[in-house]
């Protein structure tokens, strides 16, 4: 598909995708979540694209939904807006390979709920981050009340998404969000780098570990321990199980096929 506001490079079975709206700080409007919604359906397809790393262009990560688009629409619109870009990110969080947030400027709002959504978060100095809807007169709309409680805690989710905080990068790490800070040249290296060790990592195990953690957040502890037993067991039918054990007892490498 060609893409007007995404730009995708892939190397090494790494998809890397950036967003490029300069002009409106690559503010989300519907074209632009259906091409990442396509681009992601297309890296999960895609055999060789083993992880993904989802950046901005300029100085903004994402400066959230479009509030231009957002100013005039009725609430049976803004359901509509609010469930698919809701989907797209839940698309985005459950899909079978790893996707990291390089999260290079501003991720407010959308972006902020773009940056949940992905399983890692590495940032910029210059990264700001935050749910800025309060002073727009609005509620989170992409699951941000949902995810930043989980990744935070609730009662520093109240105070960022009732207060509209915007963090410094500083901040947004002390408090969990970020995992790692650099400075603005070393983003993608790093993102890079991380993304390069899960590859080599067995493919279905990085899966399945996946699947493990995110279920364990959204169900009861019974429930996700029968989960972890279910996909620890699964690893045994694999290929790579056989091969990373074998390599271990034999001391050389592994070399893993994805089956
Ligand atoms: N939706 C639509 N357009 C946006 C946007 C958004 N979320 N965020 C920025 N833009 C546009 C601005 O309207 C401006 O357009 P213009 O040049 O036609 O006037 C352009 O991007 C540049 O933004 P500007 O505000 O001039 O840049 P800045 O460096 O002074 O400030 C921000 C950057 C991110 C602090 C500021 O743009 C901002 O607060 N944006 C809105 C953030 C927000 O509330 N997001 C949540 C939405 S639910």
């Amino acid at each position: 598909m060609e893409y007007r506001y995404l730009l995708l490079e892939k190397k090494d079975g790494i998809l890397l995708v950036r967003i490029h709206r300069p002009e409106e700080l690559n503010a989300l409007n519907a074209d632009l979540l259906s091409e990442l919604d396509c681009a992601m359906a297309e890296a999960s397809a895609e055999e060789e694209v083993r992880a993904v790393i989802l950046t901005g262009e300029g100085k903004s990560f994402v400066a959230g939904a479009d509030i231009a688009c957002m100013s005039t629409m009725d609430p049976v619109e803004a359901k509509a807006f609010g469930s698919f870009g809701a989907e797209v990110f839940r698309r985005i969080e459950i899909m079978e390979k790893p996707v990291i947030a390089a999260v290079n400027g501003y991720a407010l709002g959308g972006g902020c709920e773009l940056a949940m959504a992905c399983d890692i978060r590495i940032a910029s100095t210059k990264a700001k981050i935050g749910q800025p809807e309060t002073s727009l007169g609005i509620t989170p709309g992409f699951n941000g009340t949902l995810r930043l409680p989980r990744l935070v805690g609730l009662g520093r989710a109240k105070e960022i998404i009732l207060a509209g905080e915007t963090l410094d990068a500083a901040e947004a790490y002390r408090i969990g969000l970020f995992n790692k800070v650099v400075e603005p040249e070393e983003l993608l290296d790093t993102a890079w780098e991380l993304a390069s060790k899960i590859v080599s990592r067995a493919p279905l195990a990085v899966r399945y570990a996946k699947e493990a953690m995110n279920n364990s957040m959204e169900s009861g502890f019974e429930a996700a321990m029968a989960m972890e037993a279910n996909l620890f067991a699964l690893c045994f039918a694999t290929q790579d199980q056989k091969e990373g054990m074998a390599a271990f007892l034999e001391k050389r490498k592994a070399g893993f096929s994805g089956k």
